[in-house]
């Protein structure tokens, strides 16, 4: 809470005329109220929902930190304050002076009575009504985006980034910045963005891992925030066409470690959030304690015995198919943790992948897989650090070596054991907070068929 003056005996007309830098030292945050149950309180915002009944408007305020009932009686307030409380459109910006007062009846059992009320922007009928379908809102995103729903979304996800930038961080991680336009894919050609470079091809980055596996040679633990791009002709929940993706390598570590430091990561994330965040969970139908039920170690699955599951289910998948969203469903719909699907067959699994000693079919890769079927959404491998395993891949997977000349280089030059993973930040927020979709977990989703807002 910031030091604000007092307001005895202040009027709103003066205390605005002097203009925001004045106005501002007497503002008051919706959240902030609690603490001043009996004082009188400046307050600005916009108007989330009104009514009237009889002598009295109800103007339900927002400002980003939370909603609170503002009551104007019209016997406490001037004429045209009066006339002014009753002219409001939702998304007109208000200043107000009132009293914090307890009320069982308001919403959040706190109610500000209104001394003085006054209009900074009245604007139009807003576009946004109850009842809108999730297209409407799409296209309205760019006022939508301003709803108390998505703004709580938009504080979740900032503060899941930081539980994990403040996991790493503490484990002696350095953030680096990987490029985002780059020479060739990191996962499989059939998703990239191409980009006129000068007179050249270059396309957008599918994944920072290629450049970050270049710099644990220098530093041994390093993971980068950054948006990864897949041109996903696809129409899915789990799919954009770009998301934001933390990603980190680790030198020396085996695919066992890769898995440990992961599904700690996880456990931290709902730990940090159920306990930071009951208000936001509960409101999107989470209960907080699903997230504090998480806990390590998790179940690690062979793809070989996920597919006899499957088939047990009823979903007949061959050695080799990809396990797509309903196969990803079927196998988790029940389950209360989650689950590491592990060496998948390596045709298709990406190049830098590494064989796996014990069953060659297969690679060392996991992908973490949420609970109540929401799927992938840590993805990870021990790497191919071996210069003529790698070789042996790129052949296989019919890439082209000339791409992959400094990354092949890699093994050239002080080659070690390292693993990596990353992380999809959207896919997390869908999860924590049961969104339908996954559009919903970035502020201006970008789709197949969306790129406005
Ligand atoms: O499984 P992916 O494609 O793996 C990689 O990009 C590796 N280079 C990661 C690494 O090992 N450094 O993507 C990683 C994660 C997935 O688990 C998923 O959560 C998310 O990124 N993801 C997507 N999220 C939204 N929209 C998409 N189209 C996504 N594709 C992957
Ligand atoms: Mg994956």
């Amino acid at each position: 809470m910031k030091d604000e003056k007092s307001l005895k005996s202040v009027h709103l007309s003066s205390l605005l005329e002097k203009g925001l830098e004045h106005s501002e030292k007497y503002a008051t945050s919706v959240s902030d109220l609690r603490k001043k149950i009996g004082e009188e309180v400046f307050l600005r915002g916009w108007v989330y929902r009104h009514r009237r009944t009889g002598n009295m408007a109800f103007v339900v305020l927002r400002d980003g930190t939370g909603i609170v009932q503002c009551s104007v009686n019209k016997d406490n307030v001037k004429p045209d304050e009066w006339e002014s409380a009753n002219d409001l459109y939702i998304d007109s910006v208000v200043n107000l002076i009132g009293e914090v007062r307890e009320d069982d009846r308001a919403p959040d059992g706190i109610e500000v009575q209104v001394r003085e009320f006054g209009v900074a922007f009245k604007g139009e009928p807003f576009p946004i009504t109850k009842d809108q379908s999730t297209e409407f809102l799409l296209d309205m995103r760019h006022l939508w985006i301003r709803s108390p729903k998505m703004i709580d979304i938009l504080k979740l996800k900032a503060s899941v980034i930081n539980d994990i930038r403040g996991f790493l961080d503490e484990k002696g991680f350095l953030e680096v910045q990987p490029p985002l336009i780059t020479g060739s894919a990191a996962e499989g050609g059939a998703t990239l963005f191409e980009v006129n470079y000068f007179d050249r091809k270059a396309y957008l980055s599918q994944s920072g891992q290629l450049y970050l596996e270049a710099v644990i040679n220098g530093y041994p633990l390093v993971y980068g925030f950054a948006p990864s791009f897949r041109a996903e002709p696809s129409r899915t929940p789990r799919h954009l066409a770009e998301f934001w993706q933390l990603e980190a390598e680790m030198a020396f570590y085996n695919q066992d470690m890769n898995m440990k430091l992961q599904e700690q990561i996880l456990e931290h994330v709902a730990h940090s959030e159920a306990k930071n965040h009951p208000d936001i969970l509960k409101r999107f139908g989470r209960d907080p304690q699903d997230l504090l039920d998480i806990q390590t170690p998790f179940e690690r699955m062979k793809y070989e015995k996920a597919l006899d599951i499957l088939k047990e289910k009823g979903l007949d998948v061959k050695w080799s198919d990809g396990l797509g969203m309903d196969e990803e469903k079927a196998l988790m719909q029940d389950r209360k943790q989650p689950v590491f699907l592990t060496n998948q067959p390596k045709e298709i699994r990406a190049f830098y992948m590494r064989i796996n000693p014990d069953d060659p079919r297969t690679v060392l890769d996991a992908d973490l897989l949420a609970p109540e079927g929401i799927g992938e959404i840590f993805g990870g491998s021990e790497r191919v650090s071996d210069y003529d395993e790698l070789m042996g891949r790129i052949k296989e997977q019919n890439l082209k070596e000339e791409d992959y000349q400094w990354y092949i280089d890699l093994r050239k030059y002080g080659s070690i054991p390292h693993s990596g993973f990353g992380i999809g930040s959207e896919r997390v927020v869908r999860w924590i907070l049961k969104l339908d979709s996954i559009r919903d977990a970035i502020p201006f989703p970008r789709t197949m068929n969306r790129i406005s807002p």
